[in-house]
Order: structure tokens, then sequence, then C-alpha cells
């Protein structure tokens, strides 16, 4: 008998909802929120508004594409967390009341173990290239950079994380002190690619084990910002490609840094990338340029797999119906990892 899931994803500003069957995506649909851009950043209680008017249509749209009828799912997954808790509640509501009314268990879903997991996403017509366990993932986003030891589906363990900004906040606050819209993770990598790298120098963290910090990188950035603009104020404008490069090479060394020692140490030979800040062109690069001077096998997901979608929920889900790993309809979401 074959096994369908339905994910369910709402934990900061996309709502998401994707069918997978046997491990094999059948549809995904993600609505984003431009509600947020005149902000210059997410506001939580707006995003929970547009949750509620996406939810049905992303859920209907997904499980349309797929020709299954609704009775067909065999459980629903759903991210409970870490997130924003207004959003997480749509999520979760939704799929308590839907698990319910059709009478299959609940899956509660870890959205970084989910970034992780994205990696096993099966889908038709496309070449599988699973990593290999055990595995080193580089999970990066707006609000983590970690580094996970994942021995198997269930077994992670975060060996380094940062001590203060995340990569992707480090991107977003130095574009927006540059004038750039929210996110500006994406506009950096796009100016960068016309910038010098070796233009500027930032400051790199000097931290002991696997842990990462970009907060120092953010601080001189944003002084070297000042005393040049004093000079010319037209400096930024002037400079924008290679501020762009060589800010996102810092972050990148840093990154591929601790990595690589990590990858050293623990003798891993498979390196995998995820998150939103995995969309980042350069970052996928110093992945592939790695693999080839490590003689590792790296595994860089689909551009529509780094940012947040319920695909990875929902294999996620996959996983932990096999495990018969399902979760009491009181369990409410949460906001941050406490354990
Ligand atoms: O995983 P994600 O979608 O969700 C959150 O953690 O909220 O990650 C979003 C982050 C943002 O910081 C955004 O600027 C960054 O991913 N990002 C990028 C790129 N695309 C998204 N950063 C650098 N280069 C990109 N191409």
């Amino acid at each position: 008998m074959s096994v369908v899931i339905l994910g369910i994803e709402s934990s900061c500003d996309d709502t998401s909802a994707a069918v997978i069957r046997d491990g094999v995506l059948l549809s995904n649909v993600t609505a984003g929120q431009a509600v947020h851009e005149e902000y210059g950043g997410v506001v939580p209680e707006l995003a929970s508004r547009a949750h509620q008017q996406n939810i049905i249509p992303v859920v209907d749209a997904a499980l349309r594409r797929t020709g299954i009828g609704r009775t067909e799912v065999n459980a629903v997954a759903f991210t409970r967390g870490p997130g924003l808790l207004g959003s997480l509640l749509v999520g979760t509501s939704f799929a308590k009341g839907f698990a319910q009314a059709l009478g299959v268990p609940l899956i509660d879903v870890n959205h970084l173990q989910a970034h992780v997991l994205a990696h096993f996403v099966a889908e038709e017509g496309v070449e599988r290239h699973f990593p290999e366990f055990p595995f080193l993932c580089l999970l990066v986003s707006g609000g983590n950079s970690q580094i996970i030891l994942v021995s198997s589906y269930k077994d992670m363990k975060v060996i380094g994380q940062t001590i203060d900004d995340a990569a992707g906040e480090a991107f977003d606050k130095c574009a927006k002190v540059m004038g750039l819209p929210y996110p500006g993770g994406p506009h950096i990598d796009r100016l960068a690619k016309e910038g010098d790298p070796e233009r500027f120098k930032f400051s790199k963290p000097n931290i002991a084990g696997y842990d990462y910090s970009f907060s120092g990188l953010k601080t001189s950035f944003l002084y070297t910002l000042r005393d040049e603009v004093k000079a010319n104020p037209a400096f930024v404008r002037e400079n924008l490609n290679d501020l762009c490069a060589s800010l996102q090479k810092t972050v990148i060394d840093i990154l591929m840094g601790k990595l690589a020692k990590a990858a050293k140490d623990l003798r891993i030979r498979h390196i995998a990338v995820a998150g939103g800040v995995s969309a980042n062109s350069a970052l996928r690069q110093a992945f592939v340029d790695y693999g080839v001077k490590h003689h590792c096998e790296v595994y860089i997901p689909k551009f529509s797999f780094t940012t947040d979608n319920a695909a990875m929920v929902a294999i996620t889900g996959y996983f932990k119906y096999l495990d018969g790993d399902f979760c009491d309809i009181a369990l409410p979401p949460y906001a941050r990892v406490t354990v």
C-alpha cells in the first residue's frame, strides 16, 4: 500500500502545502507574502493574517494538482516550530482540524530537521542524489547558522552554531544599511556578480570549535561605510558591487572555514547545504569547489527546496510515518527550540 502525506509549512512568511507519495513529491505549492516589503522585514501579526487567507487555497491547490482525493491522505504533517508563534498557530490549527476531519494521524515536524531532510525529496524523472550517512549539513537561513552531524533521518546533532547573528541576518542587515530591499540576501548575490570580492576587507571572527559569529563582521561593515560615507556621500552607490562582493566573500569564507574544519576533524566526506542562504550562487559554487578540492561528495538543494517549503515537511512526515511517530492533537506549536 502506498503512503500519502500532506505537509503544511507556515513558520514564517511563506504558506506552503505539499503532497508526497512513498517519498516522491507530487505537488508543492507556496504562497509568499508581499505585505511585508514596505516594512523592511517580516511583521509577525501581518504574517499570521496572511497565512489565514492563504492556507485553504494553498492546500486545495496542492491536493488538486496531484489528482489525489483528500480521503487518500494517510497523515498530515505540519511544522510545529521553531518559527513565529502566530504563523505556526495557523498551520498547526489547520493541520489538526484537517487530520481530525479525515480521521488520520497527525505528525509534528521540526522546521530545522525538515530543512536537512529536504535532500531526500524524490521527484519523478529527476535522478536521485541522496546524501550518504553520516554527513555534515550546513544549515544557513535568516535565523540559523548551524553545522549538523546527520547520522540518520532521526539522529541529528548540532555541533556548531552561531553565537549571535545568523548568516542570512548578516546579509539582510548589511543590505539594509546599503538601502537594498528586504530580504537583502538575493540582492547582494545579484550585485556581487559584477563586483570585486577582494576590494574591501572586513573582520572575521576568531572563535574556538565549530561555532559561528557574524556580529563582528556586521560591525566592521557598518564602520567602513560610516567612515567612507563621511568623506564621500555617494560612496555606497559608487561601490555597491564591490561592497556586496566583498561582504559575500567574507560570509562564505567564515561558513566554509568552520565546515571544512569539522569535516576534517570528523573525517566526513559527505557534505550538504540547506536553508534560504543555500540559494546563494557563490556559496553553491564554494560547495562545488570544496568537493573537487577535497574529493568529497557535496549535496546542493534545488532552488525550490532552499527557502521555506512544505515538501521538506512532507518528507520528514513520511519518515516519521514509517516509524509510527505520531503526535497528540493537544500539542502546541513552539517558537524556539528549548532542548
Ligand atoms: O530559510 P529561509 O527562507 O527562512 C528564514 O530563515 O526566515 O531563509 C531566508 C534567508 C534570508 O536571510 C535571505 O536574505 C536569505 O535567506 N537568502 C539569500 C539568498 N536567497 C535567500 N542569501 C544570500 N543569497 C541568496 N541568493
